[in-house]
């Protein structure tokens, strides 16, 4: 089939996985559920396959997408793994942890997926859909979210619909995400894009907290970044996460920071105001803790509730009758962190 589609919904079981994995074997993206956000996936061995991810999401080529597989041993198979990387995997697999890591030259990873990088972005997910849906292909599986290009990332069914709809075959419903934010992409021992796996659970680990070793602002291109992975590891510690840097806008240039991070990204339509205690009368104000604004991302203040609602909130305040968004501080700790990480781009305007 070509597009459009009538991009259909299926209730995640074993019939909606028959009819996702033969999608995925004619070469669709599928949209899928992982335990971090909702992925378009597709056959990371299939350049015509992933080209498709590309164009229904709208993205620049040369942002290079996440590779999934079933296990470590799978992972072996596709990218090699230093000392670091295999406590790290051990520690985080599966679950919501990305390894940027050289590609082997026999993977047969399309070139499309790497944007021709000589480095690979894998993870090993959790959740219960896409695993089954890479026992169901066999394959390796490109996602990246599953939302057009530069939108507010899905956690729900509903959001890859209102996104991608017409312009992919099928969405496998399986709730709401767990984590509700994009997985923790880790270079060597630097944090390229804070997530789910925080800095506080990376140091138990790696022994010690990555610390800032380049300023705000500062970019470091696809290619550097995979300079320093594919160099000899066990540097001294570094980095931190990814700064927005301020103008520019996806499409618009080479230059991406360390994780091809665009400083408007996660965008809602309306504009956005952080740390904001109160709403003006046209705004939709999302709280943080009990009775602000009109919904609260968590009203006990837990980070990790807020973590979860916190696309879903963005969803809903881009569909209310409100012009602008408004939301409280979030103390930048923990997955807290991550969450001010995705707000920062959310309310970045080009
Ligand atoms: O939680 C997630 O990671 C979700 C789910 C679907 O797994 N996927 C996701 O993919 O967020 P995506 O494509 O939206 O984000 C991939 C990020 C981009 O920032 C990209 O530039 C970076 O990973 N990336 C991919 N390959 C890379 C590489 N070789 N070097 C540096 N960054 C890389
Ligand atoms: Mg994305």
């Amino acid at each position: 089939p070509n597009p459009p589609f009538a991009t259909q919904t299926l209730r995640y079981g074993p019939a909606a996985i028959a009819t996702a994995a033969a999608l995925i074997a004619e070469g669709q993206p599928v949209a899928i559920p992982t335990e971090t956000v909702y992925g378009l996936a597709a056959d990371a061995t299939d350049s015509h396959a992933v080209a498709r991810i590309y164009a229904a999401k709208g993205r620049p080529s040369f942002n290079p997408l996440i590779v999934h597989v079933l296990d470590l041993a799978a992972a072996q198979a596709i990218a090699t793994f230093d000392e670091t990387a295999l406590a790290l995997a051990s520690a985080f697999w599966p679950g919501p942890l990305t390894l940027v890591l050289p590609l082997r030259a026999d993977a047969g990873i399309a070139a499309l997926v790497t944007a021709g990088l000589p480095t690979i972005a894998l993870r090993v997910p959790a959740h219960r859909a896409m695993r089954a849906l890479l026992a169901a292909t066999g394959k390796p599986l490109a996602a990246p979210s599953a939302n057009a290009s530069g939108a507010i990332s899905p956690t729900r069914a509903e959001h890859v619909v209102a996104s991608l709809g017409g312009r992919i075959p099928l969405v496998v419903d399986d709730g709401a995400t767990e984590a509700g934010l994009e997985s923790t992409i880790v270079l060597g021992r630097e944090v390229l894009r804070p997530g789910p796996i925080t800095a506080e659970a990376l140091a138990r680990v790696l022994g010690t907290l990555p610390t800032p070793d380049h300023h705000p602002g500062e970019r470091r291109g696809p290619e550097e970044t995979a300079a320093a992975a594919c160099a000899t590891p066990d540097n001294a510690p570094s980095v931190a996460g990814p700064r927005p840097s301020p103008g520019w806008k996806e499409g618009e240039s080479r230059e991406i920071t360390a994780p091809g991070q665009l400083a408007s990204h996660y965008a809602p339509r309306k504009p956005l105001r952080l740390n904001a205690t109160k709403a003006a009368s046209d705004e939709y104000l999302i709280g943080f803790g009990p009775a602000v604004g009109i919904e609260s991302l968590s009203p006990s203040a837990n980070l990790t509730e807020a973590a979860a609602n916190l696309f879903d909130a963005l969803h809903r305040a881009d569909a209310s009758d409100r012009a602008r968004i408004a939301i409280a501080p979030i103390p930048s700790e923990g997955i807290g962190t991550a969450i001010n990480d995705r707000l920062g781009r959310a309310a970045h305007r080009d």
